[in-house]
């Protein structure tokens, strides 16, 4: 019997150290990612920049790693950007984003120098140019579009309007455009756009980056200084045996080849910097939950539940998305399977984690190790049954320390509070 070891670590010494469920994210994991991300952008000789998408997961020591790996981070909200600002993250390497950014959100991003406001429809245009002048500045700002292209994990599709409620449809985009030229306060730098999640396949990818070079060139052509295009994130990751990583060379060779085929109608015009923003590819593999295995229900030719002390609180994804994930008992590593059984969170519903797996032998007591949790578990998080949260703990080299406290169920009613009439 030997015991699963996660970046270096043995996870059953983790679990008994930090309590469980825990979140564990290995920091080299979330480097490696974006090492892998940058070799291959750079191999294909791509001048880029990368966004991680804080939304995926963030918290302030994550904004350190972000800063000092030396890439660049997006916000979507006064939270996220005030946790980015709390941690030193620099202000210009931060990219607002959002669908309905409020005037608050908007008045704190330019006060604190954000480097780029990402705007997502029209009416926010006069919002942020009227706020960027009360304040006495000019902020740079993208345009999101929406190109109507929709990718999936395995598909995609192209349609006329895209019914979203991001981004500008390209029939505006135009208009938006010329509302930013005439917009005293706000300098149109680049145009984003954001086409899907997990998507594995390029070719969504050399659609979108068709449309948006098209585009791009339309804003040069009226006499718009851009010089960025943000492709947004997307890249798939192994969430199962068998599933496939996102090919980094494939999609750079991709952009490489759509940049060159564009260009060469414009011999002159200088290449727009490309920028990426992906979170789910930067902290998924880099993160797994460890959970203590409790009650074990044998339903008699039926199926056998094995429960864990986790939820669809601190993993919503099955339950939004019938997301599935693989897991091993940490203390039974490389044992063969003995049965297939069904994980069931503890919340009170049916409260499915992972459906038919095979485990060795699972009891009582036993840690269960669930892959792929880095991204949008954390961050997606919620008390459902007045559960706290769980800790997180990051892992650097051979070093293990807390990035988020494990919360306490005092904290959970922290901001409860008795209407008179009820006192
Ligand atoms: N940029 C924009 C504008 C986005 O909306 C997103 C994700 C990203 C970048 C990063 O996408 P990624 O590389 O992580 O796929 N909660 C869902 C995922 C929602 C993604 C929303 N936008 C999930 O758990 O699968």
């Amino acid at each position: 019997m030997s015991n699963f070891i996660f970046s270096d670590h043995d996870t059953t010494t983790l679990a008994k150290t930090f309590g469980t469920p825990l979140y564990v994210i290995s920091q080299d994991k979330i480097e490696q990612s974006i090492n892998e991300i940058t070799s291959a952008l750079t191999a294909e000789n791509i001048d880029h920049s990368i966004n991680y998408a804080g939304k995926a997961f963030l918290n302030t020591a994550m904004c350190r790693i972000v800063k000092n790996a030396g890439i660049n981070l997006d916000v979507v909200s006064e939270g996220e950007l005030i946790t980015a600002l709390t941690s030193a993250f620099p202000p210009s390497r931060i990219t607002f984003h959002g669908s309905n950014k409020t005037d608050r959100e908007i008045t704190l991003a330019i006060n604190s120098s954000v480097g780029t406001i990402t705007i997502d429809s029209l009416e926010e245009i006069p919002r942020v140019d009227r706020i960027a002048g009360e304040l006495g500045k000019v902020q740079n700002v993208h345009l999101r579009l929406s190109p109507g292209v929709e990718a999936h994990t395995h598909e995609y599709i192209t349609t006329g309007t895209l019914d979203s409620k991001f981004g500008i449809p390209l029939s505006q985009a135009i208009r938006g455009a010329i509302m930013c030229k005439e917009a005293a306060n706000l300098s149109l730098t680049g145009i984003h756009c954001h086409i899907g999640s997990s998507i594995t396949t390029m070719e969504p990818f050399a659609v979108a980056m068709e449309i948006m070079l098209d585009m791009f060139m339309q804003f040069r052509g009226m006499g718009i200084d851009l010089s960025e295009l943000n492709l947004g994130g997307g890249f798939g990751v192994i969430y199962l045996p068998g599933d496939t990583r996102f090919d980094l060379r494939a999609y750079a060779k991709t952009l490489r080849q759509s940049i060159d085929k564009f260009f060469e109608k414009y011999p002159d015009e200088k290449v727009p910097k490309i920028i990426v923003e992906p979170g789910r590819f930067i902290i998924s593999e880099a993160g797994i939950t460890l959970y203590t295995i409790g009650t074990i229900k044998e339903i008699p030719e039926v199926k056998t539940y094995i429960s864990v002390d986790g939820s669809l609180a601190d993993n919503p994804r099955p339950a939004l998305y019938q997301a599935e994930y693989h897991a091993i008992i940490a203390n039974k590593f490389g044992e063969e399977p003995t049965r297939t059984v069904t994980v069931a969170g503890r919340a009170c519903e049916s409260d499915t984690l992972i459906r038919n797996i095979s485990l060795p032998d699972p009891q009582r007591g036993d840690i269960l190790a669930v892959m792929c949790t880095g991204a949008y578990n954390y961050s997606m998080a919620s008390n459902y049954n007045r559960l706290p949260r769980p800790a997180v703990v990051l892992l650097k080299g051979d070093k293990a320390e807390l990035m988020v406290r494990r919360e306490t169920v005092e904290q959970v009613i922290q901001n409860d509070l008795t209407p008179s009439w009820l006192e």
